[in-house]
């Protein structure tokens, strides 16, 4: 594995030498700002940046970089022009294109490195609550988190996958006891789907009784003392739920093609030994206050307290809740999993509870400056009326109702595109293309932006959806199906000279690099969805333009079949990073 530079960098690296030998000591060092150009392959936009320093035009400053830079003659500088207010337009040989394809084309890893390699970063995502289904509302840390988790090992980092199970609170006496007085309810079943189905409604029943029955919702109470003194009988039946629950997420998570594993299980409970230490460190560092019987943490920027709810630590009958779990979870991720970046992939409400959260840490002394803690945090998905999705009655949509309407409504569309399709092959194309339709309709989207979940929409061939990439995908392997083995295996011709529409998509596939790099700093990865949209319409353009198979010259065509392939190799790597599955076939 060896890792292909980016031309941007070659380019940036020989303007930022332009920039030494051109330029006043104070401003050498300054980003060269070069960007992709409409005019030429690249252009640096730093003459613009200087003017005010330097107090002369920036048209003038341009003139400088740029004659340093074509007097250096640097390789991978083929020429170089000042435009406008002082734009240096740059413009690559082509046989500097074309060696960069031909190195990323020999590298299993497309000439990305490893920059994050040495770091470890935990991500928290998913996380659903046991004995309820996954609903739409946990669609989307799922498919982020585990997008950001395969983007960051394939950068090198090592990765802790933690699914902060929600299996621990009062809901679990309420459920216990509810299930204690009906002996007669039959939850469990040989599908897990249905045994989540049941516990779900079933839920709904303990929850009537508890806010109907003052007498149901005393025993419950009692209820959850034993879970929590270790009565067996209590235990037992607790142990069943998260089992048979865990049991369904796992063929949930099969089906959506996520990385969780049990192993990445670290529910609530697991940090039920914790939370004594969590109230001592907290009170050693002397943040914990006495209020209304309550341990709580205030927040210090705040001069009236009553103006902001404080974390409460520990409540006034002696239990713990989902601050002080989430509390134990940065002592142990930095303690135990030595974890150097913790990321909390929920939804945007939880913001001002991992705030303080982060903020009681770092007083605790539990975080320094080494580590960083972030909130992922998204917005919610919403129905056609611009409201929180749900059903007709106002429940929450179950997860894998959601992804059966998709499957379906994708099976309409695939069978349409090709009728001849048999019964088994339309079946696995229509999971493929629906459940990822679903998944690249949530990671196209701006993370902290709201989304209508719009089905039509989501499996449409066109448009920039997750069925037109894998579409693009396999037509690209439909031609490399085609092509004459020697012709595939002919190495790229770097004299030859690059189309306009050869050389639009050579640099686009350049910045694969570049674009994963970005998506990862910013953990966003509607970043990568929209770099492979704008691929997959590129090819279409440069399919269209100039000929593949046909192309009249051996070594032509071999250059051409080189080009497909690695866009082939980048759109598969792109969507297996976004978790969307890329069958060669649909
Ligand atoms: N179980 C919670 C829910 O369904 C999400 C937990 C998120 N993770 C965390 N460490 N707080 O809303």
């Amino acid at each position: 594995m060896r890792s292909t530079r980016s031309l941007s960098d070659s380019v940036a690296q020989a303007v930022t030498e332009a920039m030494s030998t051109a330029l006043p000591p104070q401003v050498r060092d300054r980003d060269p700002l070069v960007r992709r150009s409409d005019h030429a392959d690249y252009q640096s936009n730093v003459a613009l940046s200087l003017a005010k320093t330097l107090g002369r035009p920036s048209r003038d400053i341009g003139g400088l970089v740029a004659d340093a830079l074509a007097a250096a003659k640097d390789p991978v500088i083929a020429r170089c022009a000042v435009s406008g207010p002082g734009f240096v337009n740059i413009t690559v040989p082509d046989a500097v294109v074309w060696s960069r394809i031909a190195a990323r084309r020999a590298d299993a890893r497309l000439g990305v490195g490893l920059p994050l390699a040495g770091r470890r970063i935990v991500v928290d995502y998913s996380s659903p609550n046991i004995a309820k289904q996954m609903h739409v509302g946990h669609l989307r840390t799922t498919v982020i988190g585990d997008a950001l988790a395969r983007l960051l090992a394939f950068l090198g980092a090592t990765v802790i996958r933690q699914n902060h199970l929600g299996d621990w609170g009062t809901q679990f006496g309420m459920l216990i006891q509810y299930l204690d007085e009906h002996p007669e309810t039959r939850w469990r079943h040989d599908d897990p789907d249905t045994t989540i189905t049941e516990l779900d409604t079933l839920y709904r029943r303990a929850r009537a009784a508890f806010d109907a029955d003052a007498d149901f919702a005393h025993r419950a109470r009692a209820r959850v003392v034993a879970l929590q003194g270790g009565d067996a009988e209590t235990v037992r039946v607790w142990r069943d739920l998260v089992e048979e629950s865990r049991r369904s997420f796992r063929s949930l998570y099969e089906r959506l093609g996520v990385l969780l594993e049990p192993g990445d299980d670290a529910a609530e409970s697991a940090y039920n030994g914790d939370l004594d230490a969590v109230v001592e460190d907290l009170t050693r560092a002397g943040i914990l206050v006495h209020s209304e019987g309550a341990l709580c943490v205030f927040d210090p920027e705040q001069s009236g307290p009553e103006s902001r709810a404080p974390l409460i630590v520990r409540k006034a009958d002696g239990g713990y809740g989902y601050a002080a779990t989430d509390l134990a979870t940065i002592r142990h991720r930095v303690r135990t999993l030595r974890a150097d970046t913790i990321l909390y992939v929920v939804d945007a409400r939880q913001a001002r509870h991992f705030d303080m959260v982060f903020a009681t840490a770092r007083r605790a002394g539990w975080l320094d400056d080494s580590v960083r803690t972030v909130h992922i945090c998204f917005g919610t998905v919403l129905g056609p009326d611009g409201t929180p999705f749900k059903t007709r009655s106002g429940a929450n949509v179950p997860l894998s109702r959601l992804l059966d309407s998709a499957v379906a409504r994708a099976r309409a569309v695939v069978a349409d595109k090709d009728p001849t399709l048999d019964e088994a092959a339309l079946a696995a194309v229509a999971e493929a293309a629906g459940i990822g339709a679903v998944k690249y309709a949530d990671l196209s989207a701006s993370r902290v932006k709201d989304y209508v979940f719009d089905l039509d929409r989501m499996v449409a061939l066109r448009g920039d959806t997750g069925v037109y990439l894998q579409y693009a995908h396999a037509r690209i392997h439909s031609i490399l199906r085609n092509a004459a083995p020697a012709d595939l295996r002919a190495p790229i011709d770097t004299t030859l000279p690059l189309y306009r529409s050869e050389r639009a998509l050579a640099l686009l596939l350049d910045d694969f690099t570049h674009v994963l790099a970005d998506t990862a700093r910013a953990y966003e990865p509607h970043r990568l969805a929209g770099y492979l949209f704008t691929l997959a319409r590129t090819y279409t353009e440069f399919y269209e333009n100039c000929p593949v198979l046909k192309a009249p010259d051996p070594a032509l065509r071999a250059n051409r079949l080189a080009l497909c392939a690695l866009t082939g190799d980048t759109l598969a790597r792109g969507l297996n990073l976004l978790g969307i599955a890329a069958p060669q076939r649909l």
